[in-house]
């Protein structure tokens, strides 16, 4: 898959307000996408940072091309996250403690000690599993009841990482493509992303102290039974150890394509931000 990727603007209003719940009222889910998305931007510029270090060893045109196109794209999709956390502080919730926590630990403490090679790594596990989740946004009911501003935002961003999945891969693969460098990847990135997320989830959810006795409890458990169910990270995983496993192999490129399409964001690729 040597598509190179396009940096668009997903046009979204983020300016007013949008309702505290807005995962269709559960409180959980609300949660759980305001945690990812709370990360996003800090993650999404160690990507680059990670890749970049590398680009002076790629040869190949095409995949500078390409790379030149991930970095567009992540550096919008930090940039309108950015934005989003207006929104949150908007509603009432504050995230700056747990911002200052995570980007000492993540990029001030850890990215620090990680030799380069684990933060390309890291990334392409980390680009893995945000592919995973694009494809389960992008190609189930997830955000059916979504606020349809942020339906729009993560869709956009969905479309984007779906189109960019093998880069920093690729990368990898042409500096060292050895499998035990790609598993030290996977195991640092997954303990990351769990320990992070679940910290940004609670640090939100903590900070509910007005909804009736045991509505999270229920939303909660409404969301794991369809995370068991619908999303499937035991697949993507197991994949993942695969030797021969590559991105581009997944049959995702669709839901991007007809997104895009129906959105009408692959007409205007080339609009500023
Ligand atoms: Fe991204
Ligand atoms: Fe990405």
């Amino acid at each position: 898959m040597n598509v190179v990727p396009v940096p668009r603007s997903p046009g979204v209003d983020l300016q007013t307000p949008i309702a505290r719940h807005w995962m269709g009222g559960n409180v959980f889910l609300t949660h759980s996408v305001n945690g990812v998305c709370i990360l996003f931007p800090a993650g999404e510029r160690f990507f680059v940072r990670a890749v970049r270090h590398y680009m002076k060893d790629v040869s190949d045109p095409l995949l500078h091309a390409r790379v030149k196109g991930f970095f567009g794209q992540e550096g919008r999709h930090a940039k309108e996250h950015e934005r989003a956390f207006a929104l949150l502080e908007e509603q009432g919730y504050r995230i700056e403690g747990f911002l200052k926590f995570y980007e000492w630990l993540g990029y001030g403490v850890i990215e620090k000690i990680a030799p380069r090679k684990l933060s390309l790594a890291t990334t392409v596990a980390l680009e893995h599993y945000t592919a995973i989740l694009a494809e389960h946004a992008l190609g189930t009911d997830l955000l059916d009841n979504a606020d349809p501003r942020m339906r729009a935002l993560l869709s956009w961003h969905a479309a984007e990482e779906i189109e960019h999945r093998s880069v920093a891969f690729d990368v990898l693969r042409e500096i060292d493509a050895s499998y035990a460098w790609r598993m030290a990847g996977l195991v640092l990135g997954s303990m990351c992303l769990a320990g992070f997320w679940s910290a940004a989830t609670a640090s939100l959810l903590l900070q509910e102290k007005d909804l009736p006795r045991g509505k999270i409890r229920r939303d909660m458990m409404r969301t794991s039974a369809r995370i068991r169910k619908r999303l499937p990270l035991w697949r993507a995983l197991k994949s993942y150890v695969k030797r021969e496993f590559h991105p581009g192999d997944s049959d995702m490129d669709h839901l991007a394509a007809r997104y895009l399409r129906e959105s009408r964001l692959d007409l205007a690729a080339h609009a500023p931000s």
